[in-house]
């Protein structure tokens, strides 16, 4: 089998709308294991397993960019919804040459290179973006070996949270999986904050949303779930105080001109219910995710959506009734948050 012919029966599998968990971990596995032979990938090595960090956050090693294939349900939705998005956009203009700016590809372009295997490259272009210097060689040697090439305009080394899209180039998908659960620590905000306002033309963002909402947890009902399907609510949203897609990006920068690199966007205050206090007292931060449309992971279905513990009121704070949680920029970005 040539390597598109394996990468089709892969990105069938990716597409299917409902997840079939043991032909999709055969999948992924099968592209694993193309992308480290064709990339010769050295997982153990201790360089690799490096990250970088700036003044924006880190950057992963591309020990730790090359395993995320291996969180299956992210891999199969976000190559699904680019998928889709290929697909509306050819549905709409037959004759479009798409065109994906893709931010962090990790050494494998992971999310976009098995498409080559369904879409020719007069229907789709990329531009690869990408900082650390092993990944961004890897890159090259993945594209080269496929021998796909022909849809990729460039490949970049450089910091996306600093990069000049080149004048008068169109973008239509604007695509970067450069996140942790919760945002934590990586760069996916100023990333997006930076190339999306570049981009003047109607553009698809993926991931479409990436909201934080803080909730409750009744960790019983949870454990519960987990060990029987308990079907019982397990948590209690009190609401979103961080959205990240493109009308909030576009709302912030109709009022300031500049995103600064220590940034804390705004504060928002909870007041804590008496049912939370009482049923479902842990503290935590749920990200929604949506990639495309209605392709959303959801929570504990990758490690991008595991809830994020911020506090306990059981016990000490048992008296809380006032929160005031926002996201913050910098070395270390995340969650801040106090009570009143
Ligand atoms: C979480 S990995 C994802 C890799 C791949 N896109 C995937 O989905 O499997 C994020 C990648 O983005 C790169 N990256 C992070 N911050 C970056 C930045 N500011 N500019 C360019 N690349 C960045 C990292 O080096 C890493 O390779």
């Amino acid at each position: 089998m040539t390597h598109q012919e394996t990468l089709q029966k892969i990105v069938e599998v990716f597409t299917e709308p409902s997840v079939d968990y043991s032909q999709l971990s055969k999948a992924i596995e099968q592209l694993r294991a193309l992308y480290l032979n064709l990339s010769k990938v050295d997982l153990n090595n201790d360089e690799n397993r490096k990250d970088i960090h700036s003044s924006n956050g880190k950057a992963i090693g591309t020990t730790w960019a090359a395993l995320c294939v291996d969180d299956m349900v992210r891999t199969k939705k976000f190559i699904s919804g680019v998928y889709q998005a290929v697909q509306k956009l050819l549905g709409e203009h037959p004759e479009k040459n798409v065109h994906i700016l893709y931010a962090g590809t990790g050494p494998f372009a992971t999310l976009v290179s098995p498409l080559t295997a369904i879409f020719s490259s007069d229907q789709l272009q990329f531009t690869f973006l990408e900082l650390n210097s092993e990944s961004y060689q890897k890159v090259q040697q993945v594209v080269q070996q496929l021998g796909i090439g022909n849809y990729v305009r460039r490949i970049v080394q450089c910091d996306a949270t600093t990069y000049q899209i080149p004048v008068d180039e169109q973008v239509d998908i604007l695509l970067s999986e450069t996140m942790q659960y919760a945002l934590k620590g990586e760069q996916q905000v100023p990333i997006i904050y930076n190339l999306l306002p570049q981009i003047d033309n109607e553009v698809i963002l993926i991931p479409e949303v990436i909201e934080l909402q803080l909730a409750g947890v009744n960790a019983a009902q949870n454990e519960s779930r987990m060990m029987n399907g308990s079907e019982e609510p397990y948590y209690h949203i009190l609401g979103s105080f961080f959205k990240l897609d493109i009308a909030s990006v576009r709302a912030f920068y109709a009022k300031q001109k500049h995103l600064p690199v220590n940034h804390k966007f705004l504060d928002r205050n909870f007041r804590i219910p008496e049912v939370v206090q009482t049923d479902y007292p842990e503290l935590y931060v749920f990200t929604r995710l949506c990639v495309y449309q209605n392709i959303e992971i959801l929570p504990y279905e990758s490690g991008l959506t595991i809830p994020y513990k911020l506090a306990d009121l059981n016990g000490k704070r048992k008296r809380t009734t006032q929160m005031q949680v926002a996201y913050a920029l910098g070395e270390n970005p995340g969650i801040r948050f106090s009570f009143s």
